[in-house]
């Protein structure tokens, strides 16, 4: 029998390789899928792989399918979790967990296995992915069956097992990366009394230190979508890129929050969302042009929903597809441009324009125009402010 590991070549998934080979004695692949997460971690990664007693490493590159099929519909949604976050890590893991169980038919592999801590979100958004695409899989989840508690523990099974320990200094923060946004948890950041140390920050800037200069983007925007930025188009995953690089430079997407896990408890994280936070911020403001009141408050409606199965794992279930096709008609003519202002970590609107808006200068204009007659508007009142009279009549006596 042989297992797929979701492999990052860190400290954990390095002890993991030998600790699947003991106590399984299974043959383990290792995978490891480019989500965008930086050349630094994909570099040197085949050797470790097989140094740790792996037979081989599968390296796939997801970023435009990550960027096109999670993020976009997720950003085409509108679902942002608890108020502010936007779901980095829970768009990635779907993605990735699909790639495994691909991977495991491609090696012909019975299992997978991941790293994730038997505490969290992630655990959930794997196996629920692998129960969604191959139910016959076995899932392996070592942090959840071991006696290694913390990374003491797991140096010391390393150098009792002559596994190279990551000479780099593991960070104090429990960080994901990918091409969306970079989270960091843990340590300091665990009493949510304390402000995140300015050091920490990887993908933006302090926005203090930002260009004192304004810097203004045209965001082309094709069905609740991206398409380009200042007339260029781009694929998803340079859009995104191109979008982290400029928004980051400006200090744009820092969201510092304390958030309900789907396993119950309370954790505070910090996130760096630059190109999201921009993207995020266009696509409503053209929605502003291109739904009426009572769409948009139906599809804020189920943006909640949305969030709610994407942080939980259920990217598969009928009910986030079902919710997709809905959130796909309803933008179908969220098209256009918006045009942002970025400055010191704040994105603005300069202007927006869609060959498709519903708004009409010759009927919202303070100038009077033929289509509006102001005398309708006595009417409309009496008739829509009746049950407020109705009820005041009935206080009063009258
Ligand atoms: N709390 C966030 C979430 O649940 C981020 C999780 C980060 N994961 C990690 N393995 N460090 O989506
Ligand atoms: C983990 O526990 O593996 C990371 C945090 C999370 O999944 O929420």
């Amino acid at each position: 029998n042989k297992v797929v590991l979701a492999y990052s070549g860190g400290l954990d998934t390095s002890v993991i390789v030998r600790w699947l080979r003991e106590n399984y004695g299974c043959e383990v692949v290792c995978f490891t899928a480019d989500v965008g997460q930086g050349e630094m971690e994909l570099e040197g990664l085949e050797k470790k792989a097989k140094e740790n007693g792996g037979s081989q490493l599968i390296v796939k590159d997801l970023k435009e399918e990550f960027v096109k099929d999670f993020i976009y519909p997720c950003l085409r949604a509108g679902a942002i979790y608890e108020r502010k976050y936007l779901l980095g890590t829970s768009m990635a893991r779907p993605c990735i967990a699909k790639a495994m169980v691909d991977v495991a038919r491609q090696v012909g592999a019975d299992a997978v296995a991941h790293g994730c801590t038997g505490k969290g979100n992630d655990q959930v958004r794997f196996e629920l992915t692998f129960f969604a695409l191959d139910p016959e899989l076995k899932v392996v989840a070592p942090w959840r069956e071991w006696d290694i508690t913390g990374r003491e523990d797991a140096i010391e099974f390393a150098k009792k097992h002559n596994i190279p320990v990551p000479v780099t200094k593991k960070s104090i923060y429990s960080r994901d990366r990918n091409l969306f946004h970079l989270s960091h948890e843990g340590d300091r950041l665990e009493d949510p009394a304390n402000e995140p140390e300015e050091g920490m920050y990887m993908m933006t800037v302090n926005p203090v230190d930002a260009p004192n200069q304004p810097e203004y983007l045209d965001i082309g925007i094709a069905k609740g979508i991206p398409v380009s930025i200042n007339g260029k188009e781009l694929s998803p995953a340079s859009l995104l890129s191109e979008l982290n690089a400029i928004g980051g430079k400006h200090g744009i997407g820092r969201i510092d929050m304390v958030e309900n896990r789907l396993v119950g408890m309370k954790s505070r994280g910090v996130y760096e969302t630059p190109g999201g936070t921009i993207m995020c911020y266009a696509v409503r403001e053209l929605e502003s042009l291109t739904l009426d009141r009572e769409t948009m408050q139906v599809k804020d409606t189920f943006a909640l929903k949305y969030a709610d199965l994407v942080y939980s794992g259920r990217w598969y279930d009928p009910l986030r597809e079902s919710i997709d096709a809905f959130m796909e008609k309803i933008t179908e003519k969220t098209t256009g441009s918006v045009r942002v202002k970025l400055y010191k970590g704040s994105v603005t609107v300069a202007s927006r324009t869609s060959p498709y808006s519903l708004y009409r200068e010759d009927i919202s204009s303070f100038e009077n125009g033929q289509i509006y007659n102001q005398g309708d508007a006595e009417g409309f009142i009496r008739l829509y402010g009746l049950p407020t009279r109705v009820r005041a009549m009935l206080e009063k006596g009258i």
